[in-house]
């Protein structure tokens, strides 16, 4: 394996007598083995081992590294490193998900609900989140990343944590008429993900070449922001989703900003669905409430932490049941009053159910 040193040189000796190279190239690098000082110049997409030093640098790399390993020597470090690489496990067509956020209008928690989803999915699953709002990009801010033009080069997403990895919007500007629908729906194709979660723009409707990317999705989580609720703004919500090639079935609604003075959420559940014809089959379902807590979510965003994670959980129980991880649940959701206890998740992360 070919492993780059950011620390003591002596380090180099120990890594080449277990018979590996080093490398001063971070894209040519597997590993990078560091002191816990110099964690921020570790590439972000190179597995990171952390030699810690019994300062509080340790505390420094553990919070911004959080996927590294960490260890106290050099010797303990070259022992986790794998003497071939091993072969990738490859997700069949069946055995992959894309969920998208949506909203008719902007600033009501597409991007929230994009980030908490991931992160949650990504503590079981190999999880992408892209961000295709090209307009207004905030993933890569988020976690402080960047990505080139992948339209026009490869498309390479960014390890974040375990599991985790980002496709940010590229950091040029991409003039709008210049996406084709194809392009975006190839690269998702392309991507080897249990799972991979797309924050949209608002309004994606007036967006021609995001058609096809809802029109191939699995679940669309609607955010409707409790605080601005409007009957006919919301039955839009709906209707527009289904002239985007999302049938009811795949429609999920999230009431952020949710208070119980405003509208509740059976109201708002009618005025979603009351656009779709009659003959639909299954109606959405109200998957979550999340209170309003503008402090929290600020420090929130700074910390890139999330906020509210077992409702996001609970979300998520409906997608490990689809990729055939657990068995068949139902989100608790709002009306979960009445639910059966005797549902509760049987958290075996095997894959035991097929399609
Ligand atoms: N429940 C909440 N309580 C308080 N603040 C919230 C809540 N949900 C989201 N926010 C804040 O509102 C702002 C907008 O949220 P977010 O970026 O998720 O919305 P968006 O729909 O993606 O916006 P845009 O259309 O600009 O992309 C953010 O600063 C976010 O932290
Ligand atoms: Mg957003």
């Amino acid at each position: 394996m070919k492993v780059m040193i950011l620390g003591n040189p002596d380090y180099t000796e120990a890594v080449i007598r277990k018979g590996h190279s080093i490398t001063l190239d971070p894209f040519d690098a597997h590993y990078t083995i560091a002191d816990a000082i110099n964690t921020q110049a570790i590439p972000k997409d190179n597995e990171a081992i952390i030699i810690l030093s019994g300062t509080v640098s340790d505390w420094a790399a553990k919070q911004s590294r959080p996927d590294a390993k960490f260890v106290n020597t050099i010797e303990e470090a070259v022992g986790l490193i794998k003497t071939s690489e091993e072969p990738e496990e490859i997700f069949e067509p069946k055995d992959k998900l894309l969920l998208l956020s949506y909203a008719n209008k902007g600033g009501v928690g597409k991007t929230t609900t994009a980030i908490s989803l991931a992160e949650v999915l990504s503590e079981n699953v190999k999880t992408l989140l892209c961000d295709f709002d090209y307009a207004g990009p905030n993933i890569g801010a988020f976690y402080s990343v960047e990505t080139n033009n992948y339209f026009e080069g490869p498309v390479k997403p960014i390890k974040v944590k375990n599991n985790l990895y980002v496709l940010p919007a590229p950091k040029e500007n991409i003039p709008r008429g210049s996406i084709k629908g194809e392009q975006i729906t190839e690269i998702i194709d392309s991507m080897n993900f249990q799972v991979i979660v797309g924050d949209t723009p608002p309004a994606p409707w007036d967006l021609p070449y995001l058609h096809s990317l809802f029109e191939r999705s699995d679940l669309v989580y609607s955010v409707v922001d409790q605080s601005l609720f409007s009957v006919s703004e919301t039955k839009r919500f709906g209707i527009t989703l289904v002239a985007m090639g999302v049938p009811p079935e795949k429609m999920r609604i999230i009431i952020n900003r949710y208070n119980s003075r405003h509208a509740s959420p059976r109201k708002i559940l009618d005025a979603f669905c009351s656009g779709f014809k009659k003959e639909s089959r299954t109606l959405p379902k109200v998957v979550a409430h999340i209170p309003e807590a503008w402090e929290e979510q600020v420090k929130a965003g700074y910390r890139a932490t999330i906020l509210n994670k077992e409702v996001w959980e609970d979300v998520c129980s409906e997608v490990y049941a689809k990729l055939g991880l657990i068995q068949k649940t139902e989100p608790k959701g709002f009306f979960s009053k009445f639910a059966n206890p005797m549902q509760k998740l049987k958290p075996l992360f095997t894959r035991s159910v097929a399609h």
